[in-house]
């Protein structure tokens, strides 16, 4: 067990999760060449949002306090990263790949971290010694959405049978449950790892106090995340999720799609073995 300075709080995976976000790149790059027009219409497009939310609601100064008390506490927490993926990336998400003819997508979430290990095309995601879990054997393919097998790159990572992730919850191998796994010509890539438990986002923090005082749930299903790469091909970021789980219908991240929802087979040895493939996209350029 852990001891108490290994204990996962909203603060800590919030800073780790904060200091990830701006590790590799400025977001404000890809934007630089945004007309004043559109970021006018986007910030007045929300201020009127929240203008007619108070009229209509008759929203107090008491409120309006409390409000800012917790906005403040959010990034002191550095809880944002959690609040935008949970709340707001689904529906980015949806807009984003509106015209995609291949696989399904979902929310890339906070806990994605690049250059995980290179296991190649069959090998198990790297885990510590009797890592706890169903064992998972999933046997899949790269292709084009015209059915051509692809060179290309399955990245995985995934929380473990507790619900936490590496790098994001103390006392965790650094790249455990992460992986990159590099298809040959003929696009199949065979991985053993193992099934994670449905996680609940940290609810000491900002957004935990957000949830119970709304009389909300924390929950995410249990979900494997994964990001598709091949050249010439638009990325595919997803996440795969299990039958029957009981947050499959109310996923507090809103991110579950019916095409996302996995068909494991039980083996004897009580093991699950799935079939799962990804079409991308060619990419537009
Ligand atoms: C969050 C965590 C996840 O594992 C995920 O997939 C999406 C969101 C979160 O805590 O914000
Ligand atoms: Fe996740």
């Amino acid at each position: 067990m852990s001891t108490a300075d290994e204990t996962a709080t909203a603060a800590a995976s919030g800073a780790a999760a904060t200091e990830r976000f701006h590790h590799d790149k400025s977001p404000y790059d890809a934007v630089k060449d945004t007309p004043k027009e559109r970021v006018d219409l986007l910030a007045r497009a929300v201020l009127d949002a929240i203008h007619e939310t108070i009229r209509k609601h008759e929203v107090t100064y008491d409120e309006y306090n409390a409000l800012k008390a917790w906005l403040i506490q959010v990034g002191a927490d550095g809880e944002w990263p959690l609040f935008l993926d949970v709340w707001v990336e689904h529906v980015v998400e949806d807009v984003a790949t509106a015209d995609r003819q291949g696989s399904k997508g979902s929310i890339e979430g906070p806990y994605y971290v690049p250059d995980a290990p290179e296991r190649g095309a069959d090998a198990d995601l790297p885990m510590r010694d009797g890592e706890q879990g169903t064992p998972l054997l999933w046997e899949g393919g790269i292709t084009s959405t015209d059915g051509t097998p692809l060179a290309g790159t399955v990245e995985l990572w995934h929380a473990d049978a507790d619900g936490y992730y590496s790098q994001f919850a103390p006392g965790i191998p650094e790249w455990n449950l992460r992986g990159t796994f590099t298809t040959g010509p003929d696009g199949k890539f065979r991985i053993r790892t193992i099934q994670p438990a449905p996680y609940q986002i940290p609810t000491d923090g900002a957004c935990g106090r957000l949830i119970s005082a709304a009389g909300w749930h924390a929950w995410r299903p249990a979900h494997l995340h994964v990001k598709v790469s091949a050249p010439g091909h638009e990325q595919l970021i997803a996440q795969l999720y299990f039958p029957g789980d009981p947050h499959n219908d109310d996923d507090i991240a809103s991110a579950v799609k019916p095409e996302l929802i996995l068909s494991p087979v039980v083996q004897d040895d009580g093991s699950a073995r799935i079939d799962y493939g990804f079409a991308l996209d060619r990419r537009e350029d």
